[in-house]
């Protein structure tokens, strides 16, 4: 048991590599506006997509220690790459330690849970980050819920570069947006339905949908992840109870402060004010 973590309610948080997880927390905040959240960017260390098991998990480790620390019960992993590298370890090796009745959650399980309900012919796609696409966390909980459904999968390493530079609508992305649906779509032509296995892939959408064939669903992830915690918070009153509710946010990043406001306005449609954090 860590002695500094306080026993009283506190806010929900929300944790990410750097900007990326901001596109799920708006989203939990606009079905879930009451509760208060601390979001904590890693932004000193990210990208995380292309980092080893180890150092994805250690990093990961200490953010949700952090979080615990600020008063957190429950922590959401909004970070595809954490959530595929981290989150099991976190649950099995370390909650125990830290505290018994805290949690974290990611946010693989909830997109993958939609996803036998939209194939028709039973061959997704998955497009993510080089390290969520090699822990092949996304076929192995797929292969656990719908076992008839095959996964081809690729890694889209110049898609967060493109976001984080600001070029998501400028004429450099389709050239990699339209490379790496066909090169999906080359591997596996009865693909019907894609999932966007990162955070950032969102703000890529709009370009998405102009190059993939008219008839491919296109999975993200926000809305998924926000349902399913109001779904957990539904049945877990005792979780429930230890988060509070004045409807606040506060944001946190390992890098400058400025560089985090500034960038932040990509993802989000608002001025945010946030503090620098040591992790
Ligand atoms: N947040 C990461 C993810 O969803 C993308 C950015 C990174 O590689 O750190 O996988």
């Amino acid at each position: 048991m860590n002695h500094r973590l306080s026993s009283i309610p506190g806010p929900i948080g929300v944790f990410d590599s750097g900007y990326g997880g901001l596109t799920i927390l708006s989203k939990i905040r606009e079905a879930l506006p009451a509760y208060d959240y601390i979001y904590l960017g890693d932004n000193a260390r990210n990208p995380y997509g292309t980092r080893s098991f180890q150092i994805v998990y250690e990093f990961t480790l200490q953010a949700v220690t952090r979080l615990f620390e600020l008063g957190c019960h429950l922590v959401i992993l909004g970070c595809n790459t954490a959530s595929a590298k981290a989150l099991r370890s976190i649950q099995i090796n370390d909650l125990h330690q830290l505290d018994v009745n805290r949690r974290v959650l990611g946010v693989i399980r909830p997109t993958v849970e939609c996803v036998g309900g939209l194939t028709a012919t039973r061959h997704i796609g998955l497009l993510a980050t080089p390290g969520t696409v090699k822990s092949e966390s996304y076929p192995l909980e797929i292969k656990k819920l719908f076992p008839d459904v095959q996964v081809n999968s690729l890694a889209c390493p110049m898609w967060v570069p493109l976001v984080e530079n600001n070029e998501a609508d400028g004429d450099g992305a389709d050239y990699f947006i339209r490379k790496y649906l066909d090169e999906l779509l080359a591997k596996d032509d009865k693909i019907d339905t894609i999932i966007l296995g990162c955070t950032h892939y969102p703000l890529l959408l709009k370009k998405i949908r102009k190059y993939a064939p008219q008839h491919i669903n296109i999975i993200t992830q926000g809305e998924l992840v926000a349902e399913s915690l109001k779904d957990y918070l539904h049945r877990h009153p005792e979780m429930d109870a230890k988060c509070t509710r004045n409807g606040t946010c506060i944001y946190y990043t390992t890098e400058s402060e400025e560089k985090f406001s500034e960038s932040a306005s990509i993802f989000l449609n608002e001025l945010i004010s946030v503090k620098h954090i040591d992790l």
